[in-house]
């Protein structure tokens, strides 16, 4: 190696060239670092540079220094300059690619929109709640004793199999009738009692017009000298009102084991079908005596109704199943 200022000076010139070329040609941020330790680093090019320092006489040591000095920082320059020149390139790659398309249509934001079931139960409850019905709720996990056995359905009572119980352990159900209802509120009240309680059933069953959940509305009104003729005044206004005056109302003749004599309501529907709605009758004295009233004193009424039945001959629609799918489509016309 040549020991005097001028070769140094070529030396470092010729550092400062290559270090220029070498950052010039850097494509990626990542192999910045290494290119840059191969000039600045502990082994890098300026390591024998320095040695040479030693081998010059003490007079020229200083500007020797100096001229090293600047040429290291030369060299830190052009790597910082690549530095940004890669950031920035990189930066604007980004964003090419994620690049916003403002001319595309934008994603449809769907309204929400009340159920059709919750419509019609909304309804129900302020037309009822009009002529003095309380609103009360009761569980969906019921008890088979309130289910079935203080509803005058004891265990061997043939009734049962009517409703296709879904059972649950311990001598629990998946309550199958609001009817229970009947019973918890009684127990807890003294007549006059006047209450409705809504809510979930479940029945091992499923068709058009059978869905393994489904809605009733409970009703119940029990007071001195209410009769049948009550019940009839009240259900045949309470439908009028529901769905218009000149609406045809059948009442049928029926069974439940809890009410006595028992009637179905049918509504016909705009197709001209008979449509069951309703199940209704007079609170059957048995029932009365399981929670300590005294038939001879206070009798009344009950009625259970469809409410998904209802949401059906209201809205047209012919298959019970629509209503529980979620199916926008459907949804989307309410
Ligand atoms: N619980 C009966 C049913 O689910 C309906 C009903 C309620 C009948 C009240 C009479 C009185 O079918």
């Amino acid at each position: 190696m040549p020991c005097d200022l001028d070769s140094l000076k070529r030396e470092l010139q010729k550092l400062c060239c290559d270090a220029q070329e070498s950052s010039q040609q850097l494509k990626r941020v990542a192999d910045l670092p290494e290119a840059k330790a191969r000039f600045l680093g502990r082994k890098g090019a300026f390591g024998p540079v320095m040695r040479l320092l030693g081998q010059l006489s003490p007079e020229e040591r200083p500007a020797a220094g100096e001229l090293i000095n600047s040429a290291k920082s030369k060299v830190d320059g052009c790597f910082c300059e690549a530095k940004m020149r890669l950031e920035q390139a990189a930066l604007e790659a980004k964003l090419q690619e994620g690049r916003v398309d403002v001319t595309m249509p934008g994603r449809r934001l769907l309204p929400g929109g009340m159920h059709p079931v919750q419509r019609v139960l909304d309804e129900v409850t302020d037309l009822l709640g009009e002529l003095g019905f309380e609103l009360v709720s009761g569980p969906e996990v019921e008890t088979e004793h309130y289910n079935f056995d203080l509803l005058n359905m004891p265990a061997d009572h043939p009734a049962r199999d009517m409703q296709d119980t879904f059972f649950v352990e311990g001598g629990l159900v998946l309550r199958t009738q609001t009817s229970p209802m009947q019973v918890r509120t009684m127990e807890k009240r003294q007549p006059p009692v006047r209450v409705m309680a809504p809510g979930k059933v479940f029945r091992c069953d499923f068709d058009a017009t059978h869905s393994p959940t489904f809605h009733q509305l409970e009703g119940l009104w029990i007071d001195r000298d209410v009769t049948m003729a009550d019940l009839k005044g009240i259900l045949t206004y309470f439908l009028r009102r529901l769905f218009g005056e000149d609406r045809e109302v059948r009442f049928r003749p029926s069974f439940f084991p809890f009410t006595e004599p028992s009637v179905e309501v049918d509504v016909r529907n705009d197709a001209g079908n008979w449509m069951e709605v309703l199940g209704a009758g007079m609170v059957h004295p048995q029932v009365l005596r399981n929670v300590g009233y005294d038939p001879e004193q206070v009798q009344g009424f009950a009625f259970g109704m469809g409410i998904d039945r209802l949401a059906m001959v209201r809205y047209r629609i012919t298959d019970i199943r629509a209503l529980f799918e979620n199916d926008q489509r459907f949804l989307r016309q309410f």
